[in-house]
């Protein structure tokens, strides 16, 4: 009875973090501070029984290595003394910090919970660890918050995945959706069918650099691994005593290329290949025959018995139907079955799973390409193409977890910097994943109850290392559980500031590897009178930024042309008849973390363009200023930087300001075919006195990179004012190429005559 009306008191006071900055992540619903501190750096005392024993461990581990806090049964230090509640909302908890520490909770998972509050809490140094006196109030909004990790591109060991689950546990993730097959590689023991781990679990080779690039190269290893049913059960035990669910997924009938290289009865034509060792999407895959669906049935056997799991994953996305169009079996089932086409034909093969799972009293869960051709009656759909999918299927009564690549793909870049690792492409900054919500904006109440959670995906194509996973996740995942935890989050500054003088910290002590990209400065430049202004930010509205010139060769440049210091430089416009390269050397005060920026001095540096073809909006960085601001687009491409552009033709004009005599131009041009990102075929090129009349349409085919800038040369000799460029790409990407049947994207960068 007392725990209730200790609910109901705390919970009508208003969330406070506006005025009291609260240091635990995720957010607490209501945490409000009194005066005073509790002083716990001898030692806090616990009745050993009240917490279960991985709990018990976990906060004795804790409070010795990051504070050297002794937990014992020592009467004459301040206790820890908990109480479970009733008629509190599920997983709830509550901290009161005053003489002692006083920990409500609804469930063990919830009194694992408070736990990690409690470590987020301690403050002060060595000698003098205390906690504020405060009372803590709180519970998730969404049940199903989770981090994906994708074994099949790269492996990781049980060490490894025990780690990536100690550091979910830190924030309040309760669901790790295990990404066990895929094409290239089969990571889960099944005893039925030893082939999928002894050849399906190994390749031979795998590709170096991006799988964009051409020509491939190949690492020639083998390459492989897999869990063996103990390990599983070691790793889902473990999860458990830190009250994350693991979901396993077994991809079909797409990603199993792995399975069909040791099975190859199992695809629609017979054929024995190999694991493959390049990334992508493969025509073939499982045939919707008997057979196979014996085949997942016996597999799903065996992965209900590791798996305690409500949820089992099938995949369901990426899978091309032309091998089923031409497979007698499958276009049989089709007939037989009365099915309008092979999308339906996914349907049955989804379906017949369903029934199965359903049937043992589980839940299929899959990506959203289930529903196409129909959604199945039990199924989860886990939306990842936008939102769309999530959207529709909540609309029709199905539970959705979102997990949109706009907010949620942590393989995605995270900053424009030269200097982050090579990624698949995509741009999600931290401050980017901090606006996801799983419910969309504008979704009914009705449907919104049909949304289970989100969780970010790890596809670890680039991913050779858990180092390099853990730089991919984190910080972002702590943006992530706030929209998956809190019901009211703070501020992105809020969230910020908490993060940068806390957790970063408590990040390292826990040997998390995360990435500094949010201190890598961003660049604003703007054009003035005279000519660009160039202003380094960084995570903070202050930051500020050492900067040095590092070619001092070339010192003359900056002298002449770089005036100002600090965070801002100045580069005079135009004027330079031959380009300089001015390298800058830029160091972040607060972390430390340094970059090296080149600028391109040229004669058109900060001169006006008026670019007549609007850039894509998803692709506008800073109009026709990133032209001429000097800086050339990363490359690889990370998701920004460039001008892009989803029309044939892009047509821009170049005022001299005066006439001049040229001899050509340069032009930088991004090329990144599997992002459907081509080279254009022709740039037209006209000359004009007032920029009304235009003449002398010169056509240049666009030629192999000559210059060390990657910019390309376009011979136009004339004297003249103004100059028009148009840039000609085909029309449409032709078939059997990436993107076939699309607009190619034409993406540009830096113009430079010479
Ligand atoms: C996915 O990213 N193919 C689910
Ligand atoms: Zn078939």
């Amino acid at each position: 009875m007392k725990a209730i009306i200790f609910f109901i008191v705390i919970s009508s006071v208003f969330t406070n973090w506006g005025q009291q900055v609260c240091p635990v992540i995720p957010t607490p619903q209501v945490y409000k501070v009194i005066d005073g501190e509790l002083f716990v750096a001898e030692g806090i005392s616990i009745d050993r029984s009240t917490l279960p024993d991985a709990s018990f461990d976990f906060l004795k581990m804790e409070l010795v290595n990051l504070f050297s806090i002794n937990l014992d049964t020592n009467e004459n230090y301040p206790k820890i003394i908990f109480n479970e509640l009733r008629n509190v909302p599920t997983d709830y908890y509550s901290i009161n910090v005053n003489k002692n520490i006083r920990i409500g909770y609804s469930s063990q998972a919830s009194q694992f919970y408070a736990i990690n509050s409690l470590l987020q809490l301690v403050q002060g140094g060595e000698d003098n660890w205390y906690i504020k006196r405060l009372s803590i109030s709180d519970s998730p909004k969404f049940q199903w918050r989770g981090l994906h990790l994708d074994v099949s591109r790269h492996f990781f060991s049980v060490d490894e995945i025990k780690k990536f689950i100690d550091d979910m546990a830190l924030y309040k993730f309760n669901t790790f959706h295990w990404h066990l097959t895929d094409d290239q590689g089969w990571r889960i023991e099944i005893k039925k069918y030893p082939k999928l781990t002894e050849i399906g679990a190994y390749r031979d080779s795998t590709i170096i650099g991006h799988y964009s690039r051409s020509p491939r190269e190949y690492k020639v290893e083998k390459y492989g691994g897999f869990y063996s049913q103990e390990e599983v059960k070691e790793i889902v035990a473990y999860a458990k005593s830190k009250y994350i669910k693991v979901v396993p997924e077994i991809e079909m009938p797409g990603h199993s290329r792995a399975a069909l290289s040791a099975y190859p009865e199992l695809s629609c034509n017979g054929l024995q290949q190999e694991v493959p060792g390049v990334w992508g999407i493969f025509d073939d895959i499982y045939c919707s025959k008997d057979e196979t669906i014996q085949f997942m049935k016996d597999v799903l056997d065996e992965v209900l018995e590791l798996f305690p799991s409500d949820y089992i994953h099938i995949g369901g996305d990426e899978a091309p139907k032309i091998r089923w169009k031409s497979c007698s079996d499958c276009q049989n089932l089709i007939k037989q079955k009365g099915l309008k086409d092979e999308h339906e034909l996914q349907s049955y093969f989804i379906r017949r799973m369903d029934e199965y799972l359903s049937q043992k009293g589980r839940k299929l869960i899959g990506w959203d390409e289930i529903l196409e051709g129909g959604l199945s009656p039990n199924a989860t759909v886990m939306s990842w193409r936008g939102d769309k999918g999530g959207k529709e299927a909540a609309s029709q009564g199905h539970y959705v977890v979102m997990s949109p690549n706009t907010h949620c793909y942590f393989d995605y870049y995270q900053s424009s910097h030269s200097d982050e690792p090579l990624a698949i492409g995509g741009f999600l900054p931290l401050e980017k994943v901090y606006e996801f919500s799983p419910i969309p904006e504008g979704m009914n109440d009705d449907d919104a109850n049909y949304i289970l959670g989100g969780q970010a995906n790890i596809w670890t194509e680039y991913m050779e290392s858990m180092d390099h996973v853990e730089y991919m996740i984190y910080p972002r995942a702590l943006a992530l559980i706030q929209s998956l935890w809190c019901f009211e989050k703070p501020s992105y500054e809020v969230f910020l500031e908490v993060y940068l003088s806390k957790h970063q910290d408590y990040l390292k002590k826990h040997n998390v590897k995360f990435a500094n990209s949010i201190h890598f400065p961003h660049l604003k430049i703007e054009r003035t009178k005279d000519g660009l202004n160039i202003s380094f930010h960084g995570a903070y509205d202050n930051s500020k930024f050492q900067i040095s010139q590092s070619n001092s060769n070339e010192k003359f440049v900056f002298e002449k042309q770089v005036v100002g210091s600090g965070d801002l430089i100045f580069l005079a416009r135009g004027g330079f008849e031959e380009r300089k390269v001015l390298n800058l050397r830029v160091k972040s005060l607060e972390s430390g973390v340094e970059v090296n920026y080149t600028f391109l001095l040229s004669n058109l540096l900060g001169l006006n363009i008026d670019l007549v073809t609007p850039p894509h909006v998803k692709y506008n960085n800073n109009g026709s200023l990133n032209l001429v601001d000097g800086i050339l687009g990363s490359k690889p491409w990370k998701g920004s930087d460039w001008l892009g552009f989803n029309v044939p033709n892009i047509e821009f004009v170049i005022d001299l300001e005066k006439k001049r005599k040229i001899n050509g131009l340069r032009l930088g041009y991004l090329e990144d075919n599997g992002s459907w990102i081509y080279l254009p075929e022709n740039v037209q090129v006209e000359k004009s006195k007032d920029g009304i009349k235009w003449k002398k349409a010169s056509v240049y085919k666009i030629e192999e990179l000559n210059s060390e800038f990657d910019l390309r040369r376009v011979p136009y000799k004339t004297r003249s004012r103004f100059i028009r460029v148009t840039t000609i790409s085909m029309d449409i990407i032709p078939e059997g190429l990436d993107g076939g049947g699309h607009i190619p994207w034409t993406f540009i960068n830096e113009v430079e005559l010479y």
